[in-house]
């Protein structure tokens, strides 16, 4: 199985500077995703529907490129998971309390594309192998994180401008933040196989969990 791939500057110095720019000159507009009891951890988001209106280039780079890298790593034709809120958006991460904990993704490839990262933040994932053994675990111990680290997580080594792609729908994986300072400011976007229908209970724990 094919489930990661890292693409490294995957977009040139000054356009990935353009888009920072473009991001911070309207923070305002993300939302903080709170922690939910101890589900998960705290972050910003600003939504599909956001992004396709305030930032139309970054929505047509989730939907072009970056799918493009998605669909080589998958080996079949796909689309964007079939939900406009959830299907691509940003996500800002500050400080070490922030971050995204164990879980598997709603659509079976994620693209990740670094526009910042200040602040060593990182995704880490385990292998399919304890993914496999292991995908009821993030959501039985949610709050005892800690029994997943003893699996061992690999880190995805990626920087600003590398794009990661990973069939997390399968490998149970990661966000977190190892610095109080700086920013982490992720292009995120979820595609699934042309014509595959979800489950509707992991679909509805999965909205439930993120915003
Ligand atoms: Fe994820």
């Amino acid at each position: 199985m094919t489930y990661l791939r890292v693409v490294r500057d995957f977009l040139p110095p000054d356009e990935l500077a353009a888009m920072r720019g473009a991001i911070v000159a309207q923070s305002h507009r993300f939302k903080p995703v709170g922690a939910k009891g101890g589900m998960n951890l705290p972050y910003s988001v600003l939504n599909g529907r956001e992004l396709r209106e305030h930032f139309p280039a970054l929505a047509a780079f989730a939907a072009g490129p970056m799918l493009a890298v998605a669909q080589e790593l998958a080996g079949e034709p796909l689309k964007l998971m079939d939900d406009r809120k959830r299907d691509m958006r940003l996500q800002w991460y500050r400080g070490k309390h922030e971050g995204f904990r164990w879980h598997l993704d709603g659509g079976l490839y994620g693209a990740l594309l670094t526009v910042t990262n200040d602040n060593d933040g990182g995704t880490e994932m385990l292998t399919p192998r304890q993914s496999r053994w292991l995908w009821p675990v993030p959501y039985v111990l949610y709050p005892f994180p800690r029994i997943l680290e003893l699996a061992g997580p690999t880190p995805i080594p990626a920087g600003t401008g590398d794009l990661v792609v990973i069939r997390g729908g399968d490998i149970i994986h990661r966000g977190v933040i190892r610095k109080d300072c700086g920013d982490r400011i992720l292009l995120a976007a979820s595609f699934d196989p042309v014509g595959r229908v979800r489950p509707r209970a992991w679909d509805a724990l999965a909205r439930w969990l993120n915003y």
